[in-house]
């Protein structure tokens, strides 16, 4: 028997064939409010953030924060009031249907010492370890026990440590970051992620009284300090947005202008983009991406990694736009271990793409895709299908788009004020197909 799931009657419905013109302009990052609402957790004075996009994974941060205590009111801009939080078990229900509920951890722990949070379950990008969070926290003092359903640290008041990652994970840095802000005397965090949304957690802590250094480098120290304050913080503007829809407007050619951004982070998308035979023109805050249908795309060899790499969240809709190259591409993942589950979906709609191993997959462009019903397995999958429908022809189905809306505000509004063919529409969900797993 086929099971529904909440949400599983929205789809998005896609005409392949519209150029993208115009302007969008970017919401703030998922992966930066996520762990800056965690962060409020450290303080009982107001913390506010605007800029917070509008997404299921902010929502549900928002219930569990409240569900731990503490007072959490607005969308776009949110002030979490958590001096009443005295709660330090994270719901089962909530807390399993994102991993990001991982940073409570280290807040928890920093705040009150002691922290239970369900273990984040697994799902279809690859293994998502967290053995380093968990590592660095023990030898910080925390006493943590683990089974197969939940993790639960206690400690009496933790200590710096030199903590060395032996690859830089981006959840793992956040939570050393935010156990490390009100632990006794120095951390080091060597091998540290940083991602922009890395970086703008450390520039929030900072505002709240934290003593963060080498933000933006592999090697964060954090003093501890007794205290911290409210601070009033604006969410840094999303790069892995800014670059799927400029990875669309290559793909499907016209001029696109992509606004309240920060092309900085974007560097080597954008690079690939150029070399693929795209027009790319960076001004401050805004680029454009654009391409003429008489230029061709070119196939271009893409391998994932951490910042300032090609972001492995932009992989599946670079893939989508290999599909409309001219020739073979390779496109390899270096950061998660299993996350082509877009292939059989793009293949679906015509794609030809062959999975070498866990790493590579070769796209064999150019291909000719058709509108074709299928179901979106993750957010950036969802993403990249999106992309590849406006570059098909006829009618796609893609069913499951609460995937999109966990990660992206308002996408087809957005890409439908741009020109494309695009809306949310309610399907059956009796006919919704797998794909239910939570990134
Ligand atoms: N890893 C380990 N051990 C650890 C931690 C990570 O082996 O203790 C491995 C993972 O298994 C994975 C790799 O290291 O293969 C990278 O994992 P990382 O910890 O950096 O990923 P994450 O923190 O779980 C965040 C983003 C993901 C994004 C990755 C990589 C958030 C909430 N999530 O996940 O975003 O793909 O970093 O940049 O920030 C998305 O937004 O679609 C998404 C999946």
């Amino acid at each position: 028997m086929r099971s529904t799931f909440p949400g599983s009657e929205h789809a998005l419905r896609v005409t392949g064939g519209a150029q993208l013109a115009g302007s969008i302009c970017v919401s703030g990052s998922k992966n930066a409010a996520l762990p800056e609402m965690a962060a409020a957790l450290l303080t009982k004075e107001a913390v506010v953030l605007s800029n917070v996009p509008q997404v299921t994974d902010t929502s549900l941060m928002g219930q569990i924060l409240a569900g731990l205590g503490g007072r959490v009111e607005g969308e776009g801009t949110m002030t979490l009031q958590m001096g009443g939080a005295g709660k330090t078990d994270v719901s089962d229900e909530l807390g399993r249907r994102m991993r990001a509920t991982i940073v409570l951890l280290g807040a928890l722990l920093g705040r009150f010492g002691h922290a239970r949070v369900p273990r984040p379950g697994g799902d279809d990008i690859g293994a998502r370890r967290i053995e380093q969070h968990l590592r660095g926290l023990r030898q910080m003092g925390a006493h943590i026990t683990e089974t197969q359903n939940e993790i639960v640290g206690e400690v009496e008041r933790l200590r710096g440590q030199r903590i060395v990652f032996d690859l830089p994970t981006v959840t793992g840095t956040e939570n050393i970051l935010l156990a490390a802000v009100l632990a006794e005397g120095r951390t080091e965090i060597f091998n540290a992620a940083r991602e922009p949304h890395v970086q703008d957690l450390c520039l929030l802590l900072a505002k709240m009284g934290a003593r963060v250094e080498g933000i933006g480098t592999e090697r964060l120290v954090v003093d501890g300090v007794r205290e911290l304050g409210g601070a009033e913080h604006t969410v840094i503007a999303d790069y892995l947005e800014a670059g799927t829809y400029a990875i669309a407007a290559a793909a499907v050619g016209g001029e696109l202008r992509i606004e309240c951004t920060r092309p900085e982070d974007l560097h080597v998308v954008l690079l690939k983009l150029e070399q693929a035979g795209a027009h790319v023109e960076v001004a401050e805050g805004s680029f454009r991406v654009g391409r003429q249908a008489r230029t061709r795309l070119k196939p271009i060899d893409m391998s994932t990694w951490t910042f300032p790499g090609f972001p492995t969240d932009l992989q599946a809709q670079y893939m989508a736009l290999m599909t409309q190259a001219d020739g073979e591409s390779v496109i390899s993942e270096y950061v998660h271990e299993n996350r082509f589950q877009h292939v059989r979906e793009l293949a679906k709609m015509g794609a030809g793409i062959t999975v070498q191993g866990r790493i590579h997959a070769v796209v064999h462009g150019p291909c000719r895709l058709r509108g074709t019903d299928v179901s979106i397995p993750d957010i950036r999958s969802g993403a990249a299908l999106v992309i590849a429908a406006m570059c098909a022809e006829g009618e796609s189905l893609l069913r499951n788009s609460w995937h999109v809306e966990r990660g992206y505000q308002d996408m087809a509004g957005k890409l439908a004020s741009a020109g494309a063919k695009i809306e949310s529409v309610k399907v059956d969900p009796q006919a919704t197909t797998a794909g239910h797993s939570y990134e």
